[in-house]
């Protein structure tokens, strides 16, 4: 019989690979001003082509999910948890879809050429920093609201689990 209390494998398997190349991908972002210059194009280069991995895998799985939708709430979970999960989920993956497109804009603005090791991706548009510096400020922001969002997210989940005890991160565990 199908558990529909539980996620399935395919929700499960975006979720976690998600949550790892989204902490790669933060930490590479952050670490920008900190590598020494001569190669600071091939750190960001790497932070660009994990984002647009992330991005890809975003659409993927926002397209499954709609085939398959999340599972129901379990009965016990409270009244906040029953009025913020979904609106929280959206929330992220709002922002997961709108943060790399500043990155991207960003990138191309910045005279940055894409490199996949096997080809490269150079758009030749010429730097302009009157369309890169905002874009960078403004991709920086919604980095810095999806770091808090996913780090309260993932807090909620331990809460779930240690303190209620109502194993909800039954429900996205491997
Ligand atoms: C959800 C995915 C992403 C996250 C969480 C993220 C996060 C970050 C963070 C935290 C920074 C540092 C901001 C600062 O302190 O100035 C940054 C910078 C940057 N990111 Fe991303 N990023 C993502 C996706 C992308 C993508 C897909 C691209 C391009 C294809 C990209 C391109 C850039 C660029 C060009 C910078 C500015 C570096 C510079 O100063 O030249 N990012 N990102
Ligand atoms: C240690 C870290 C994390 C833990 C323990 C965790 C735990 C969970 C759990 C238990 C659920 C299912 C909630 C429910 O039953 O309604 C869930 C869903 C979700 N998580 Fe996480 N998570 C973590 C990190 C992340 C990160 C880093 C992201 C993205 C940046 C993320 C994005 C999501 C999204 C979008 C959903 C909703 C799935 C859907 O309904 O389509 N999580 N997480």
């Amino acid at each position: 019989m199908v558990n529909v209390t539980r996620y399935d494998r395919g929700a499960i398997a975006f979720h976690w690979s998600m949550a790892l190349l989204f902490v790669i991908v933060g930490v590479l972002g952050l670490l920008h001003d900190s590598w020494p210059r001569a190669t600071q194009s091939f750190w960001i280069n790497l932070h660009a082509l994990l984002g647009l991995a992330l991005w890809v895998l975003l659409a993927a799985r926002f397209r499954r999910r709609s085939a398959h939708p999340p599972p129901p709430l379990p009965a016990a979970a409270g009244e906040l948890s029953r009025r913020l999960s979904r609106p929280v989920h959206l929330l992220i993956y709002l922002l997961l879809f709108v943060t790399p497109i500043l990155g991207i804009v960003t990138f191309i603005w910045h005279g940055r050429v894409f490199d996949f090791g096997l080809f490269q991706v150079d758009l030749a548009v010429p730097k302009n920093r009157a369309i890169f510096h905002p874009t960078e400020e403004i991709h920086m922001y919604l980095a810095y609201a999806l770091f808090t969002l996913a780090g309260l997210h993932a807090l909620a989940a331990l809460w779930h689990q240690f303190i209620r005890r109502d194993g909800l991160l039954a429900r996205m565990w491997p």
